[in-house]
Protein backbone atom coordinates (compact mmCIF):
# COMPACT_ATOMS: atom_id res chain seq x y z
CA UNK A 1 0.00 0.00 0.00
CA UNK A 2 1.04 3.62 -0.58
CA UNK A 3 0.69 5.75 2.33
CA UNK A 4 1.03 9.40 2.78
CA UNK A 5 1.54 10.31 6.70
CA UNK A 6 1.67 14.21 7.78
CA UNK A 7 2.42 15.49 10.83
CA UNK A 8 3.45 18.76 12.82
CA UNK A 9 6.79 16.66 14.28
CA UNK A 10 8.49 13.79 13.38
CA UNK A 11 11.56 11.78 15.15
CA UNK A 12 14.15 11.87 14.53
CA UNK A 13 13.90 15.56 12.73
CA UNK A 14 11.62 17.63 15.10
CA UNK A 15 9.51 16.19 18.67
CA UNK A 16 8.18 18.28 21.57
CA UNK A 17 6.79 14.77 22.91
CA UNK A 18 5.36 11.43 21.80
CA UNK A 19 3.63 12.50 18.87
CA UNK A 20 6.98 12.19 16.98
CA UNK A 21 8.33 9.42 18.37
CA UNK A 22 4.66 7.32 17.39
CA UNK A 23 4.80 8.82 13.47
CA UNK A 24 8.37 8.28 12.99
CA UNK A 25 8.37 4.57 14.33
CA UNK A 26 5.07 3.80 12.54
CA UNK A 27 6.22 5.23 9.22
CA UNK A 28 9.34 2.82 9.59
CA UNK A 29 7.53 -0.21 10.60
CA UNK A 30 5.21 0.42 7.65
CA UNK A 31 7.93 1.03 5.02
CA UNK A 32 9.58 -2.63 6.89
CA UNK A 33 6.01 -4.33 6.59
CA UNK A 34 7.27 -4.01 2.77
CA UNK A 35 4.70 -0.58 2.52
CA UNK A 36 5.42 2.64 0.65
CA UNK A 37 5.20 5.43 3.44
CA UNK A 38 5.86 8.95 3.07
CA UNK A 39 5.70 11.42 5.10
CA UNK A 40 5.10 15.51 5.20
CA UNK A 41 6.40 17.52 7.75
CA UNK A 42 7.47 21.38 7.99
CA UNK A 43 10.77 21.96 7.74
CA UNK A 44 12.17 23.73 10.83
CA UNK A 45 15.12 25.65 11.71
CA UNK A 46 18.51 23.45 11.71
CA UNK A 47 17.08 20.19 10.29
CA UNK A 48 19.08 20.20 7.27
CA UNK A 49 22.12 21.25 8.77
CA UNK A 50 21.50 17.98 10.83
CA UNK A 51 20.74 15.76 7.61
CA UNK A 52 22.45 17.29 5.22
CA UNK A 53 21.69 14.69 2.62
CA UNK A 54 18.32 16.28 2.03
CA UNK A 55 17.44 17.20 -1.33
CA UNK A 56 16.03 20.18 -2.80
CA UNK A 57 12.27 18.65 -5.23
CA UNK A 58 11.98 20.52 -8.04
CA UNK A 59 8.76 21.45 -7.08
CA UNK A 60 6.78 24.82 -5.95
CA UNK A 61 3.81 25.31 -3.56
CA UNK A 62 1.58 28.36 -4.02
CA UNK A 63 -1.49 28.35 -2.61
CA UNK A 64 -4.21 30.70 -1.35
CA UNK A 65 -4.26 31.92 2.12
CA UNK A 66 -7.48 33.78 1.94
CA UNK A 67 -7.26 36.62 -0.52
CA UNK A 68 -3.50 36.04 -0.54
CA UNK A 69 -0.95 33.47 -1.72
CA UNK A 70 1.59 32.09 0.10
CA UNK A 71 4.60 30.64 -1.60
CA UNK A 72 7.14 27.73 -0.35
CA UNK A 73 9.87 25.39 -1.65
CA UNK A 74 9.81 21.47 -0.77
CA UNK A 75 13.00 19.46 0.23
CA UNK A 76 13.36 15.36 0.36
CA UNK A 77 15.23 13.16 2.12
CA UNK A 78 15.20 8.90 1.11
CA UNK A 79 15.61 7.13 4.37
CA UNK A 80 14.98 3.86 3.70
CA UNK A 81 13.54 1.50 1.05
CA UNK A 82 10.12 2.36 0.99
CA UNK A 83 10.62 5.14 3.08
CA UNK A 84 10.68 8.81 2.35
CA UNK A 85 10.19 11.99 4.08
CA UNK A 86 8.89 15.53 2.54
CA UNK A 87 9.82 18.77 4.55
CA UNK A 88 8.00 21.73 3.59
CA UNK A 89 10.27 24.72 3.49
CA UNK A 90 8.38 28.00 4.48
CA UNK A 91 10.92 29.81 6.36
CA UNK A 92 8.45 32.58 7.37
CA UNK A 93 6.11 30.04 9.51
CA UNK A 94 9.19 27.34 10.24
CA UNK A 95 12.17 28.69 10.53
CA UNK A 96 11.85 29.35 14.05
CA UNK A 97 13.31 28.63 17.78
CA UNK A 98 10.84 26.51 18.66
CA UNK A 99 7.89 24.36 17.33
CA UNK A 100 4.54 25.52 18.48
CA UNK A 101 6.29 28.30 20.93
CA UNK A 102 8.85 30.34 22.48
CA UNK A 103 9.31 31.19 26.26
CA UNK A 104 6.26 29.61 27.02
CA UNK A 105 4.15 31.55 24.91
CA UNK A 106 2.53 30.07 21.26
CA UNK A 107 3.21 31.71 18.49
CA UNK A 108 0.62 34.38 17.34
CA UNK A 109 0.10 32.49 14.17
CA UNK A 110 -0.21 29.07 14.76
CA UNK A 111 -3.07 29.05 12.88
CA UNK A 112 -1.91 30.31 9.66
CA UNK A 113 1.13 28.38 10.01
CA UNK A 114 -0.62 25.06 10.19
CA UNK A 115 -3.74 25.94 7.96
CA UNK A 116 -0.83 26.61 5.10
CA UNK A 117 0.98 23.53 6.43
CA UNK A 118 -2.51 21.03 6.10
CA UNK A 119 -3.04 22.99 2.43
CA UNK A 120 0.41 21.92 1.44
CA UNK A 121 -0.65 18.10 2.74
CA UNK A 122 -3.78 18.24 0.35
CA UNK A 123 -1.91 19.69 -2.53
CA UNK A 124 1.17 17.16 -2.33
CA UNK A 125 -1.76 13.65 -1.82
CA UNK A 126 -3.29 15.43 -5.10
CA UNK A 127 -0.09 16.33 -7.21
CA UNK A 128 2.32 13.75 -6.52
CA UNK A 129 3.44 12.04 -8.85
CA UNK A 130 3.20 9.28 -6.31
CA UNK A 131 -0.18 8.41 -5.54
CA UNK A 132 -1.41 7.87 -1.99
CA UNK A 133 -3.89 4.83 -1.48
CA UNK A 134 -4.49 6.57 2.07
CA UNK A 135 -3.64 9.71 3.69
CA UNK A 136 -2.92 9.39 7.36
CA UNK A 137 -3.16 12.54 9.02
CA UNK A 138 -2.25 13.46 13.41
CA UNK A 139 -3.40 15.36 15.51
CA UNK A 140 -4.99 19.04 15.05
CA UNK A 141 -1.80 20.69 13.23
CA UNK A 142 -3.32 18.19 9.70
CA UNK A 143 -7.05 18.38 11.26
CA UNK A 144 -8.26 20.16 8.30
CA UNK A 145 -6.46 18.12 5.89
CA UNK A 146 -9.64 15.97 5.39
CA UNK A 147 -12.29 18.50 4.82
CA UNK A 148 -9.45 20.23 2.45
CA UNK A 149 -9.17 16.80 0.50
CA UNK A 150 -13.08 16.45 0.03
CA UNK A 151 -13.53 19.98 -0.72
CA UNK A 152 -11.21 19.22 -3.94
CA UNK A 153 -13.61 16.39 -4.53
CA UNK A 154 -15.90 19.34 -5.54
CA UNK A 155 -13.50 21.03 -7.68
CA UNK A 156 -12.69 18.32 -9.88
CA UNK A 157 -10.17 16.01 -8.00
CA UNK A 158 -12.47 13.07 -9.12
CA UNK A 159 -11.40 10.39 -7.08
CA UNK A 160 -9.62 11.20 -3.99
CA UNK A 161 -7.97 8.79 -1.19
CA UNK A 162 -9.34 8.18 1.69
CA UNK A 163 -8.56 9.71 5.00
CA UNK A 164 -7.58 8.52 8.42
CA UNK A 165 -6.94 10.65 11.56
CA UNK A 166 -5.06 9.82 14.87
CA UNK A 167 -6.30 11.87 17.65
CA UNK A 168 -2.89 11.32 20.16
CA UNK A 169 -4.20 13.96 22.53
CA UNK A 170 -7.62 15.43 22.47
CA UNK A 171 -6.92 17.69 24.95
CA UNK A 172 -5.07 19.88 21.95
CA UNK A 173 -7.66 21.05 19.05
CA UNK A 174 -5.96 23.83 17.59
CA UNK A 175 -9.17 26.52 18.80
CA UNK A 176 -8.43 29.79 16.97
CA UNK A 177 -11.13 32.75 16.27
CA UNK A 178 -13.24 32.83 13.70
CA UNK A 179 -11.62 34.79 11.43
CA UNK A 180 -8.99 32.18 11.00
CA UNK A 181 -10.97 30.06 8.73
CA UNK A 182 -11.07 32.47 5.85
CA UNK A 183 -7.58 31.60 5.51
CA UNK A 184 -8.60 27.88 5.21
CA UNK A 185 -11.10 29.10 1.58
CA UNK A 186 -13.57 26.12 2.47
CA UNK A 187 -16.72 27.14 1.62
CA UNK A 188 -18.67 28.97 3.95
CA UNK A 189 -21.38 25.89 5.10
CA UNK A 190 -18.48 23.92 6.78
CA UNK A 191 -18.29 26.38 9.37
CA UNK A 192 -21.28 24.99 11.51
CA UNK A 193 -21.63 23.30 14.61
CA UNK A 194 -21.68 19.52 13.18
CA UNK A 195 -18.01 21.00 10.72
CA UNK A 196 -15.51 23.02 11.69
CA UNK A 197 -17.23 25.26 14.27
CA UNK A 198 -16.77 25.34 17.98
CA UNK A 199 -19.11 27.85 20.20
CA UNK A 200 -18.26 30.15 17.11
CA UNK A 201 -14.39 29.38 17.29
CA UNK A 202 -12.52 27.06 14.26
CA UNK A 203 -11.23 24.00 16.04
CA UNK A 204 -8.72 21.82 14.01
CA UNK A 205 -8.87 18.66 15.64
CA UNK A 206 -13.16 18.96 15.51
CA UNK A 207 -12.76 19.19 11.46
CA UNK A 208 -10.77 15.60 11.49
CA UNK A 209 -13.21 14.45 13.36
CA UNK A 210 -16.04 15.27 11.39
CA UNK A 211 -14.48 15.11 7.79
CA UNK A 212 -12.24 11.72 8.30
CA UNK A 213 -13.15 8.44 7.23
CA UNK A 214 -11.66 6.73 10.19
CA UNK A 215 -10.36 7.80 13.03
CA UNK A 216 -8.09 6.70 15.50
CA UNK A 217 -7.03 7.05 19.07
CA UNK A 218 -3.43 5.46 20.66
CA UNK A 219 -4.82 3.23 23.21
CA UNK A 220 -8.64 1.30 23.37
CA UNK A 221 -8.98 2.44 27.05
CA UNK A 222 -8.55 6.37 25.75
CA UNK A 223 -10.62 5.48 22.98
CA UNK A 224 -13.71 4.98 25.30
CA UNK A 225 -12.67 7.44 27.56
CA UNK A 226 -13.17 9.91 24.41
CA UNK A 227 -16.49 8.92 24.22
CA UNK A 228 -17.36 10.60 27.76
CA UNK A 229 -18.13 13.75 29.00
CA UNK A 230 -15.43 13.34 31.36
CA UNK A 231 -12.93 12.78 28.91
CA UNK A 232 -14.48 14.04 26.03
CA UNK A 233 -13.14 17.37 26.14
CA UNK A 234 -16.43 19.18 24.76
CA UNK A 235 -16.30 16.59 21.40
CA UNK A 236 -17.69 13.35 22.94
CA UNK A 237 -21.32 13.87 21.58
CA UNK A 238 -19.46 14.19 17.74
CA UNK A 239 -17.44 11.35 18.74
CA UNK A 240 -19.86 9.60 20.04
CA UNK A 241 -21.83 10.04 16.92
CA UNK A 242 -18.77 8.61 14.70
CA UNK A 243 -18.32 5.83 17.18
CA UNK A 244 -18.19 3.20 14.91
CA UNK A 245 -15.64 4.23 12.81
CA UNK A 246 -13.42 5.39 16.02
CA UNK A 247 -10.81 2.81 16.64
CA UNK A 248 -8.01 2.57 19.39
CA UNK A 249 -4.75 1.00 18.77
CA UNK A 250 -1.86 1.06 21.09
CA UNK A 251 1.12 2.49 20.21
CA UNK A 252 4.02 0.38 19.60
CA UNK A 253 7.76 0.90 20.78
CA UNK A 254 10.77 1.61 18.48
CA UNK A 255 13.01 -1.03 20.31
CA UNK A 256 15.54 -0.03 17.46
CA UNK A 257 16.30 3.55 19.92
CA UNK A 258 14.84 2.27 23.27
CA UNK A 259 16.61 -0.57 24.05
CA UNK A 260 19.23 -1.30 27.12
CA UNK A 261 22.06 -3.56 25.24
CA UNK A 262 23.18 -1.10 21.90
CA UNK A 263 22.47 1.79 23.79
CA UNK A 264 25.40 4.90 23.00
CA UNK A 265 22.79 7.28 25.41
CA UNK A 266 23.96 4.23 28.30
CA UNK A 267 27.52 4.22 30.29
CA UNK A 268 26.55 0.10 30.34
CA UNK A 269 24.68 -1.94 28.51
CA UNK A 270 22.58 -4.73 30.25
CA UNK A 271 19.81 -7.57 29.68
CA UNK A 272 17.21 -9.58 31.39
CA UNK A 273 20.37 -12.26 32.38
CA UNK A 274 22.70 -9.61 32.84
CA UNK A 275 21.72 -6.63 35.30
CA UNK A 276 25.29 -5.79 36.40
CA UNK A 277 25.23 -2.84 33.68
CA UNK A 278 21.63 -1.46 35.46
CA UNK A 279 23.13 -1.44 38.75
CA UNK A 280 26.15 0.74 37.15
CA UNK A 281 24.23 2.80 35.30
CA UNK A 282 21.82 3.93 38.62
CA UNK A 283 25.32 4.67 40.58
CA UNK A 284 26.60 6.68 37.78
CA UNK A 285 23.73 8.68 37.26
CA UNK A 286 23.07 9.26 41.34
CA UNK A 287 26.86 10.46 40.78
CA UNK A 288 25.92 12.89 38.10
CA UNK A 289 23.10 14.09 39.80
CA UNK A 290 24.83 14.94 42.82
CA UNK A 291 22.86 12.22 44.77
CA UNK A 292 24.82 9.82 47.31
CA UNK A 293 25.68 7.00 45.65
CA UNK A 294 24.01 3.83 47.02
CA UNK A 295 22.64 1.42 45.63
CA UNK A 296 20.42 -0.29 48.04
CA UNK A 297 18.39 3.24 48.10
CA UNK A 298 15.83 3.05 46.07
CA UNK A 299 15.55 5.91 42.94
CA UNK A 300 12.51 7.28 41.19
CA UNK A 301 12.17 8.80 37.91
CA UNK A 302 9.88 11.07 35.63
CA UNK A 303 10.47 12.20 32.68
CA UNK A 304 7.81 14.71 31.01
CA UNK A 305 6.06 17.76 29.76
CA UNK A 306 5.66 19.64 33.13
CA UNK A 307 1.46 20.32 32.21
CA UNK A 308 -1.65 19.63 34.02
CA UNK A 309 -2.40 16.10 32.24
CA UNK A 310 0.80 14.84 34.11
CA UNK A 311 -0.29 14.72 37.10
CA UNK A 312 2.52 17.28 38.69
CA UNK A 313 0.07 18.52 41.42
CA UNK A 314 -0.62 15.14 43.26
CA UNK A 315 3.16 14.14 42.59
CA UNK A 316 4.50 16.63 44.26
CA UNK A 317 1.81 16.34 47.17
CA UNK A 318 2.78 12.42 47.44
CA UNK A 319 6.63 13.05 46.98
CA UNK A 320 6.57 15.80 49.94
CA UNK A 321 5.21 13.11 51.75
CA UNK A 322 6.96 10.01 51.09
CA UNK A 323 10.67 12.13 50.66
CA UNK A 324 10.75 12.08 54.55
CA UNK A 325 11.52 8.28 54.27
CA UNK A 326 14.68 6.63 52.45
CA UNK A 327 14.34 6.99 48.89
CA UNK A 328 15.40 9.40 45.96
CA UNK A 329 13.91 11.12 43.06
CA UNK A 330 15.03 12.80 40.00
CA UNK A 331 12.97 14.69 37.22
CA UNK A 332 13.52 15.59 33.83
CA UNK A 333 10.75 18.02 32.67
CA UNK A 334 9.69 20.89 30.71
CA UNK A 335 6.82 22.89 30.15
CA UNK A 336 5.33 25.32 33.01
CA UNK A 337 7.40 27.95 34.91
CA UNK A 338 5.19 27.10 37.78
CA UNK A 339 5.19 23.73 38.05
CA UNK A 340 8.63 24.18 37.39
CA UNK A 341 8.88 26.03 40.67
CA UNK A 342 6.82 23.43 42.44
CA UNK A 343 9.75 20.99 41.73
CA UNK A 344 12.69 23.24 42.64
CA UNK A 345 10.95 23.90 46.21
CA UNK A 346 10.88 19.57 46.35
CA UNK A 347 14.54 20.05 45.85
CA UNK A 348 15.11 22.93 48.17
CA UNK A 349 12.94 20.80 50.81
CA UNK A 350 14.76 17.21 50.38
CA UNK A 351 18.54 18.34 49.49
CA UNK A 352 20.40 15.21 48.71
CA UNK A 353 17.44 13.52 47.57
CA UNK A 354 16.55 15.14 45.05
CA UNK A 355 17.81 16.18 41.98
CA UNK A 356 15.83 18.42 38.91
CA UNK A 357 16.47 19.02 35.32
CA UNK A 358 14.68 21.16 33.52
CA UNK A 359 14.78 21.12 29.95
CA UNK A 360 14.97 18.40 26.88
CA UNK A 361 17.67 16.17 26.69
CA UNK A 362 17.55 12.42 25.29
CA UNK A 363 20.66 10.94 26.96
CA UNK A 364 19.46 12.21 30.22
CA UNK A 365 16.57 10.35 29.09
CA UNK A 366 17.84 7.13 28.31
CA UNK A 367 19.59 7.65 31.28
CA UNK A 368 16.96 7.93 33.63
CA UNK A 369 15.22 5.11 32.34
CA UNK A 370 17.96 2.67 32.78
CA UNK A 371 19.16 3.89 36.15
CA UNK A 372 16.13 4.46 37.96
CA UNK A 373 14.21 1.70 39.83
CA UNK A 374 10.73 3.44 39.57
CA UNK A 375 9.43 5.34 36.82
CA UNK A 376 6.72 7.55 37.96
CA UNK A 377 3.68 8.50 35.84
CA UNK A 378 0.63 9.62 37.97
CA UNK A 379 -1.30 11.56 34.98
CA UNK A 380 -5.22 12.95 35.01
CA UNK A 381 -5.14 11.09 31.65
CA UNK A 382 -2.99 9.74 29.05
CA UNK A 383 -4.41 8.72 25.45
CA UNK A 384 -1.32 6.34 25.11
CA UNK A 385 1.86 7.03 27.03
CA UNK A 386 5.56 5.91 26.22
CA UNK A 387 7.13 6.43 28.39
CA UNK A 388 5.92 3.63 30.99
CA UNK A 389 6.50 1.23 27.85
CA UNK A 390 10.36 2.24 27.65
CA UNK A 391 10.84 1.80 31.55
CA UNK A 392 9.13 -1.56 31.46
CA UNK A 393 11.39 -2.68 28.43
CA UNK A 394 14.74 -1.01 30.47
CA UNK A 395 13.14 -2.79 33.80
CA UNK A 396 12.30 0.57 35.85
CA UNK A 397 8.84 -0.58 37.15
CA UNK A 398 6.26 1.67 36.27
CA UNK A 399 4.04 2.88 38.73
CA UNK A 400 1.28 3.99 36.85
CA UNK A 401 -2.49 5.63 37.37
CA UNK A 402 -4.91 3.15 35.68
CA UNK A 403 -6.27 5.74 32.99
CA UNK A 404 -5.80 4.94 29.48
CA UNK A 405 -3.10 4.07 27.87
CA UNK A 406 -1.24 3.48 31.45
CA UNK A 407 -3.60 0.93 32.32
CA UNK A 408 -3.94 -0.62 28.71
CA UNK A 409 -0.25 -0.91 29.38
CA UNK A 410 1.04 -2.05 32.27
CA UNK A 411 -0.52 -5.11 34.68
CA UNK A 412 -0.81 -4.94 38.20
CA UNK A 413 -0.15 -7.38 41.16
CA UNK A 414 -4.07 -7.18 41.69
CA UNK A 415 -4.62 -8.25 38.13
CA UNK A 416 -2.10 -11.27 38.17
CA UNK A 417 0.28 -11.52 40.67
CA UNK A 418 2.78 -14.24 37.87
CA UNK A 419 2.47 -11.71 35.10
CA UNK A 420 2.76 -8.24 36.80
CA UNK A 421 5.10 -5.56 35.64
CA UNK A 422 4.33 -2.66 37.40
CA UNK A 423 2.07 -0.54 40.15
CA UNK A 424 -1.37 1.17 39.45
CA UNK A 425 -3.13 3.24 41.26
CA UNK A 426 -6.97 4.73 40.38
CA UNK A 427 -7.79 7.55 42.26
CA UNK A 428 -6.64 10.99 41.31
CA UNK A 429 -5.34 12.07 44.97
CA UNK A 430 -1.23 12.24 46.34
CA UNK A 431 -2.91 10.24 48.98
CA UNK A 432 -3.66 7.49 46.36
CA UNK A 433 -0.10 7.76 44.61
CA UNK A 434 1.65 8.00 47.77
CA UNK A 435 -0.26 4.72 48.68
CA UNK A 436 1.40 3.07 45.47
CA UNK A 437 4.96 4.58 46.22
CA UNK A 438 4.36 2.25 49.73
CA UNK A 439 3.89 -1.03 48.03
CA UNK A 440 6.91 0.29 45.70
CA UNK A 441 9.14 0.25 48.81
CA UNK A 442 7.51 -2.86 49.85
CA UNK A 443 8.37 -4.24 46.52
CA UNK A 444 11.86 -3.27 47.01
CA UNK A 445 12.44 -4.98 50.06
CA UNK A 446 11.33 -7.97 48.54
CA UNK A 447 14.25 -8.71 46.37
CA UNK A 448 12.69 -12.35 44.83
CA UNK A 449 9.27 -10.79 43.95
CA UNK A 450 11.06 -7.46 42.78
CA UNK A 451 13.25 -9.29 40.29
CA UNK A 452 10.24 -11.11 39.32
CA UNK A 453 8.26 -7.71 38.71
CA UNK A 454 11.27 -6.37 36.98
CA UNK A 455 11.86 -9.79 34.51
CA UNK A 456 8.56 -9.60 33.52
CA UNK A 457 8.44 -6.03 32.70
CA UNK A 458 11.35 -6.42 30.50
CA UNK A 459 9.86 -9.42 28.42
CA UNK A 460 6.71 -7.20 28.29
CA UNK A 461 6.55 -6.55 24.51
CA UNK A 462 5.29 -3.65 22.35
CA UNK A 463 7.38 -4.16 19.36
CA UNK A 464 5.31 -2.54 16.11
CA UNK A 465 4.41 -5.20 14.37
CA UNK A 466 0.89 -5.89 15.90
CA UNK A 467 0.20 -2.26 16.12
CA UNK A 468 1.52 -2.00 11.98
CA UNK A 469 -0.80 -4.87 10.89
CA UNK A 470 -4.02 -2.84 13.18
CA UNK A 471 -2.72 0.10 10.96
CA UNK A 472 -3.30 -1.95 7.67
CA UNK A 473 -6.73 -3.27 9.03
CA UNK A 474 -7.71 0.38 9.50
CA UNK A 475 -6.07 1.19 6.15
CA UNK A 476 -8.09 -1.60 4.55
CA UNK A 477 -11.03 -0.72 6.31
CA UNK A 478 -11.12 3.09 5.18
CA UNK A 479 -10.41 1.58 1.66
CA UNK A 480 -13.78 0.12 1.26
CA UNK A 481 -16.72 2.34 0.23
CA UNK A 482 -19.36 1.53 2.26
CA UNK A 483 -18.37 3.26 5.46
CA UNK A 484 -20.69 3.97 8.06
CA UNK A 485 -21.01 7.67 7.97
P1 LIG B 1 3.54 13.08 25.76
O1 LIG B 1 3.62 12.88 24.30
O2 LIG B 1 2.16 13.33 26.26
O3 LIG B 1 4.49 14.13 26.25
P2 LIG B 1 4.62 10.35 25.95
O4 LIG B 1 4.92 9.50 27.13
O5 LIG B 1 3.81 9.74 24.88
O6 LIG B 1 3.98 11.70 26.49
O7 LIG B 1 5.97 10.77 25.22
C1 LIG B 1 6.90 11.62 25.75
C2 LIG B 1 8.18 11.53 24.94
O8 LIG B 1 8.91 12.74 25.12
C3 LIG B 1 9.09 10.42 25.40
O9 LIG B 1 9.89 9.99 24.32
C4 LIG B 1 9.95 11.12 26.46
O10 LIG B 1 11.15 10.48 26.69
C5 LIG B 1 10.12 12.47 25.82
N1 LIG B 1 10.36 13.58 26.75
C6 LIG B 1 9.45 14.27 27.49
N2 LIG B 1 10.04 15.25 28.18
C7 LIG B 1 11.34 15.18 27.88
C8 LIG B 1 12.50 15.95 28.26
N3 LIG B 1 12.39 16.96 29.11
N4 LIG B 1 13.69 15.62 27.74
C9 LIG B 1 13.79 14.57 26.88
N5 LIG B 1 12.76 13.83 26.48
C10 LIG B 1 11.55 14.13 26.96
C1 LIG C 1 0.31 12.38 23.00
C2 LIG C 1 -0.19 11.78 24.31
C3 LIG C 1 0.58 10.56 24.76
C4 LIG C 1 0.88 9.63 23.59
C5 LIG C 1 1.56 10.40 22.47
C6 LIG C 1 1.87 9.52 21.26
O1 LIG C 1 1.30 13.30 23.18
O2 LIG C 1 -0.23 12.74 25.35
O3 LIG C 1 -0.16 9.87 25.75
O4 LIG C 1 1.70 8.58 24.02
O5 LIG C 1 0.72 11.43 22.03
O6 LIG C 1 0.74 8.92 20.71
Amino acid sequence: MNILLASGEVYPYSKTGGLADMVGALAVALANAGHEARVVTPLYRGIREKFPALRKVDWQFDLPMGLEHIQAELWELDVARGLKIYFVDQPGYFDRAGIYQENHFSYADNAERFIFFSKCVAHLARYLPWRPDVVHVHDWQVGLVPALILQQKTEGWGNPPPTCLTIHNLAYQGVFPEAAFALTNLPEHLFHTEGVEFFGLLNCLKAGIAYADVITTVSPRYAREITTEELGCGLDGLLRQRQKNLIGILNGVDYGEWNTNRNPHLPKPYTIGRMAGKNFNKRKLQKDLGLPVNESIPLFGTISRLAEQKGVDIQLGALSEMLNGNLQFVLLGSGSPEYERGYRDLARQFPGKVAVHFGYDETLAHRIEAGCDFFLMPSRFEPCGLNQMYSLRYGTIPIVRATGGLDDSVIDWTQNPRLATGIKFFEYTSRSLAKAIRKALVLYGQAKLFQICRRNAMKADFSWDQTVHNYLNVYEKCCKPAIVA
